[in-house]
């Protein structure tokens, strides 16, 4: 059913103005994301010094300063963890569009309280406002990812989905370079470096009201046919959307014989379990093959490789990261998800190998951070969404991002400890690392491009019916049926 014309993607007749506009303003999340990632990086001296100052009559000592100062940062992903893990309180209750706009809430907290915590003299308010702009980001990064999938043709679906790695990307780019001491990052002007994050919130809360619901909740969850149809048609540019209706009916039919799907019942039940496993491994192979080592400690790690400017380089890092989310996007489609993922970890494994040979080759960070973007860092996000069907898909991106913050705190907090243990070779870690989730992805992730929702669920349905849990259903059923062991 594919389009084709001689655009760059396959099916790029379907890229309506509308499509763009909905997948754009989502996106506005995941710049926000990306933006407070890469923000506390550049100001650090300035900030240090504001903790030390905020209220203390006495100086602190340089114990209680680190630990303040890890904390901001790490708070960050803390508020990611806890974000994460309440995607599906929203989704369903509220739909999509809504939850995204509700959570805008948390960015205006957390910019107010940051942008106006050196005029209070409190170092709480920073604190806490890293913590909330956390949250926000944890829940954006299942809003976004699953609304996009959502509302995007199959065939595209690789394509849109990167567009949410594409904003995080450009939000650390934009935090670099307003980072840059002339700029934002300087002891005067850093609570509103801190504070810019409310405008991106205030531009998100004006479009999304004219942005449309996920056509597929609509269908699927709430059974509203013709909205859903409506939708799709100006989604899809066109009155003929029957393929597109029947593949949800097909899906919702489906839905209904299931319950609704907790976070238990993902481990439980032998038909989940697989993909949940998947789901689980990829993000841990995004966060533990060390991308945020590179964007959260940069400057150390380009100081000590010669650097006589580590901001620029940094700003480098951000360019290289851009530019090839940039190239996997346009490949996706035509390359597929497990091709892309498996290139992008063996290249990051023999980048960081060859990183902790020689510490001076700055071409090495470059070539690790480009690799990632090829597959390891566009790929968990999106992919989630399709390996699970309407029913688990919250819950499952719900687990898939909780574990993916967690890893990101991980990583945050030990790698500077890990690298005064082992200096230049903690880099080995990551390759032995890396080298694992390679042999992993190579073994156990399916192909999810050009195929439906229902026909990849249908396929882990399958293979859970033939093993021999007692969940399953007969080795004939599924032999015979082919694709679905219940019917
Ligand atoms: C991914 C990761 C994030 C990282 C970024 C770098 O989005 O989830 O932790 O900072 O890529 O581009």
């Amino acid at each position: 059913t594919f389009r084709m014309n001689d655009g760059l993607l396959d099916d790029s007749l379907s890229v309506t103005p509308w499509l763009i506009m909905a997948a754009g303003t989502a996106v506005i999340g995941s710049l926000q994301f990306g933006y407070n990632t890469g923000v506390i990086n550049a100001p650090q001296n300035s900030l240090t010094k504001f903790l030390q100052g905020s209220r203390f009559s006495e100086p602190i000592s340089q114990g209680t300063l680190t630990a303040l100062w890890s904390l901001s940062v790490a708070i960050f992903s803390v508020g990611g963890m806890f974000g994460s893990f309440s995607v599906g309180i929203f989704v369903n209750r509220f739909g999509r569009r809504n939850s995204m706009l509700m959570a805008n809430v948390l960015a205006f907290i957390a910019a107010l309280l940051m942008g106006f915590s050196k005029m209070a003299a409190s170092y709480e308010m920073l604190i806490i406002g890293r913590f909330i702009v956390g949250l926000y980001s944890g829940l954006s990064t299942g809003f976004v990812p699953m609304y996009v999938e959502e509302i995007s043709p199959t065939s595209l679906r690789g394509a849109l989905g990167t567009l949410h790695q594409l904003g995080v990307v450009i939000g650390i780019l934009v935090a670099q370079v307003f980072g840059i001491e002339s700029i934002l990052g300087n002891a005067t002007l850093w609570p509103l470096l801190l504070g810019f994050t409310l405008l991106p919130s205030v531009l998100q809360c004006v479009l999304l009201p004219l942005c449309p619901e996920s056509p597929r909740y609509l269908l699927i969850n709430c059974n509203e046919e013709s909205k859903a149809r409506t939708i799709l048609m100006k989604l899809r540019g066109t009155e003929d959307v029957s393929e597109d209706m029947q593949e949800m009916r097909e899906e919702s039919l489906q839905m209904k014989k299931e319950k609704a799907v907790t976070i238990p019942e993902l481990f439980r039940s032998s038909v989940y379990r697989q993909p949940i496993f998947v789901a689980i491994m990829l993000h841990l192979s995004q966060q533990l093959s060390g991308i945020n080592a590179v964007f959260y400690y940069s400057t150390g790690i380009f100081e000590r490789a010669g650097v006589s400017q580590p901001v620029y380089a940094t700003i480098g890092a951000g360019v290289v990261n851009t530019a090839f989310t940039v190239v996997s996007l346009f490949v996706v489609e035509r390359m597929g998800r497990r091709p892309l993922h498996l290139i992008g970890l063996m290249g990051m494994a023999v980048s960081a190998f060859m990183r902790s040979l020689l510490v001076h080759l700055i071409a090495a960070i470059f070539s690790f951070v480009a690799f990632f973007e090829i597959g390891p860092g566009p790929i968990p996000w999106f992919i989630v969404a399709e390996l699970f069907s309407q029913g688990p898909r919250p819950a499952a991106i719900a687990v898939a991002g909780f574990c993916n913050w967690s890893a990101n705190f991980l990583v945050g907090m030990c790698f500077q400890y890990v690298e005064q243990l082992c200096g230049p070779f903690v880099f080995i870690i990551f390759t032995i690392l890396l080298l694992g989730f390679f042999v992993f992805t190579y073994f156990k992730v399916p192909e999810t491009k050009g195929r439906t929702f229902d026909e990849i669920s249908a396929g882990f349905r399958q293979s859970a019916g033939r093993g021999s849990d007692k969940y399953s259903a007969p080795e004939e059923f599924s032999t015979l049926r082919g694709d679905d062991p219940d019917l």
